[in-house]
């Protein structure tokens, strides 16, 4: 788990490819309008707007770890969401959802069975679960670059004993943890998604090397984001691989 907050207010100013992606899952939302439902990972809350749309009769949920996202969603939304600082893999909400949503959050998370059972666990039985999240590959060229450049200098002792968080799984191991936490109608794969970013020094900030610069003191961080940029390339292409995760929760009510 990542205890670490994030800056909420930047993340909803530069996270136009997340909002995209995002976009394009809730259409695979199979909706009538008056369902109760959940933001797995609700980030600023602009996700959470979009899901609320889909529910003008219905009750949404929207959870994340990070308090800064949580305070942000909540002040955004206002009555029409109840917002929840919380670990996934620990999910409690007031009742039994019919869907849950969930976009570039999964990859956050090291323990996916513990994930997903919890998943389950919140989901009426036969309730939807759609999400999108980083998948195995997922901009590895940057995240060499960054390692590289963490290695080096004057910032190679913030890194000695570095290990991403991140869990960028597979597409076919997705499906056993899902089946093996209770999920039917399971459909997992892969998707690369190459994407230009508009305002690079913001959006890797913010993002890609947010934990990074967890690990380095305030007077490096602006020379860190400029030698791994310096890097990367102009305009900066992010290889981006999304897993793409449609499932059931088995049981009955479907
Ligand atoms: C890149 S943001 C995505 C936010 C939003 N879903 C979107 O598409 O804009 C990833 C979010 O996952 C949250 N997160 C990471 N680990 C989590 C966990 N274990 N439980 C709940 N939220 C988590 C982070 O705090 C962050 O808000």
């Amino acid at each position: 788990m990542s205890t670490r907050d994030w800056d909420a207010a930047t993340y909803h100013q530069i996270s136009a490819p997340q909002q995209a992606w995002a976009r394009e899952q809730l259409e695979r939302l199979e909706l009538r309008g008056d369902e109760v439902v959940c933001d797995a990972g609700c980030g600023s809350g602009k996700v959470t707007a979009m899901l609320a749309e889909l529910v003008p009769n219905g009750r949404v949920y929207a959870v994340d770890v990070a308090p800064s996202m949580v305070e942000h969603t909540q002040a955004l939304l206002g009555e029409r969401v109840r917002a929840f600082c919380q670990d996934l893999t620990e999910l409690s909400l007031p009742e039994p959802v019919d869907a849950i949503f969930s976009n570039a959050t999964f990859h956050w998370i090291a323990d996916h069975a513990k994930l997903f059972a919890a998943l389950a666990g919140a989901l009426k039985p036969g309730g939807q679960l759609v999400a999108q999240c980083g998948g195995f590959g997922n901009i590895d060229a940057f995240r060499i670059l960054a390692d590289e450049v963490a290695a080096t200098g004057e910032f190679a002792p913030y890194f000695t004993d570095w290990h991403g968080p991140w869990n960028y799984a597979r597409a076919d191991i997705t499906a056993e943890r899902l089946e093996a936490a209770g999920f039917i109608d399971i459909q997992t794969w892969l998707e690369p998604r190459p994407t230009v970013i508009e305002e690079p020094e913001s959006f890797v900030r913010t993002v890609c090397l947010v934990r990074h610069l967890d690990l380095l003191p305030e007077e490096l961080h602006e020379s860190f984001i400029r030698a791994v940029l310096a890097r990367s390339g102009t305009p900066l292409t992010l290889d981006y691989v999304r897993l793409n995760i449609v499932a059931r929760r088995g049981g009955e009510g479907r």
